[in-house]
């Protein structure tokens, strides 16, 4: 299906404006995605075709009229597309948001103007504020374009190299590395010796580095999550096996995790929903000739112990339990339970002797 925006504005005539030209604009002319212009003055009342009123309560400026943009919204039907409000107040537009948005049919943009919009019809038409950073603008066309810019260049066909989008600030959640181009040498500055050097590895390796390093300097908080550094956000247990392949088989077949990176020499990252999980491969010789099943933790065995241990928060424990409790992986000491601090769970001793404990607040 094809991206269709419409936008609902009191200037059509700003559109398409940058969105006509170079990549937007070749893509609009080839029909790879719609523009829909709605002039919201077409639905204004009366002969001056009011669209604003005083605010109530006073102060200064003008408000839209909340029954004036519910016909213009109104006209436009019903259909799935998100109806996206650009206002400062809104969640602050991302990456992520963004690519969300180009993977959708495409989407209503209502561009506010004076002091903005009555918040009945916000709340009675299920509109979704995006702000496109911390500053007031005089009205939301300029927002509007730049959130389309950037939704546009993500659709098919219209970036030349489909691949070009992905390694772009933001993509891996960090700021893209420095470009250099031709001529090798400009006013005695040389592009790095590695990037001319031809080896993919190192070259791929060099460019990680300057993204993380030029992220940390300049945007901390992409790495951290969080402008607070030092704040707390996740907890990833990582749990030893001696054997990562197999340890990963039995994470995905047996527990339902899907893995998401595989180092043979010795790491594995798993998930399961919102959760983490790493794998790290003992392999010193204690590990190495330890048999599988035995936790290296005495009285492991007889008492509910693992050689390392995590639990996982999760939905429907029972349903999971059910689901596990034939294996022999339960631990025999920990089937399914509802304890005294409030939580219901169970234990799973993987086959190196790892107990993962599910839980749920029932
Ligand atoms: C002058 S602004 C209104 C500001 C509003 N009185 C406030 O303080 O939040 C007029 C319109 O510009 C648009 N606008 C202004 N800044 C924006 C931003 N940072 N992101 C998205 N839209 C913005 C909105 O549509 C808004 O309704």
């Amino acid at each position: 299906m094809t991206f269709k925006a419409s936008v609902i504005t009191l200037y059509p005539e700003m559109f398409p404006g940058p969105l006509g030209v170079s990549l937007a604009g070749n893509a609009l002319d080839r029909g790879d995605w719609q523009l829909d212009v709605i002039a919201l003055r077409d639905f204004g009342e009366g002969k001056h075709k009011r669209v604003d009123d005083t605010p109530a309560g006073g102060g200064a400026g003008m408000v839209l009229k909340p029954d004036v943009l519910a016909h213009a919204i109104d006209s436009l039907g019903t259909d799935e597309r998100p109806r996206l409000l650009m206002s400062p107040r809104g969640k602050p537009l991302t990456q992520a948001r963004v690519r969300d948005l180009a993977c959708g049919q495409g989407a209503i943009i209502i561009c506010g103007r004076f002091e903005g919009v009555d918040q009945r019809v916000i709340d009675a038409r299920g509109l979704e504020e995006v702000s496109i950073g911390d500053y007031v603008l005089s009205g939301g066309e300029p927002a509007a374009l730049v959130m389309l810019d950037a939704v546009v260049r993500l659709l098919p066909g219209v970036m030349g190299n489909e691949q070009s989008g992905e390694h772009e600030s933001f993509e891996s959640g960090l700021l893209e590395h420095p470009q250099f181009t031709r001529p090798n040498e400009w006013e005695g500055h040389k592009i790095p010796e590695v990037l001319t050097g031809g080896n993919h590895g190192k070259i791929a390796q060099w460019q990680r580095e300057q993204a993380e390093k030029l992220t940390l300097e300049r945007r901390p908080d992409l790495i951290s999550g969080s402008s607070n550094q030092g704040t707390a956000t996740a907890i990833m247990p990582a749990l030893p096996v001696n054997d990562l392949r197999d340890g990963v088989t039995f994470y995905k077949d047996v527990l339902g995790f899907k893995c998401v990176y595989l180092d043979e020499g010795g790491y594995a990252v798993l998930q399961l929903d919102q959760v983490e999980l790493h794998l790290w491969l003992a392999n010193d010789d204690d590990w190495k000739t330890r048999e599988k099943g035995k936790p290296i933790v005495s009285g492991a065995e007889s008492f509910l112990a693992g050689t390392h241990s995590c639990r996982i928060e999760v939905d429907g424990v029972e349903a999971l339990y059910e689901r596990l409790k034939s294996s022999k992986f339960i631990h025999p000491n920990a089937k399914l339970e509802k304890k005294e601090w409030g939580s219901t769970e169970f234990g799973v001793l993987d086959p190196y002797g790892n107990l993962v404990i599910f839980f749920e607040w029932i």
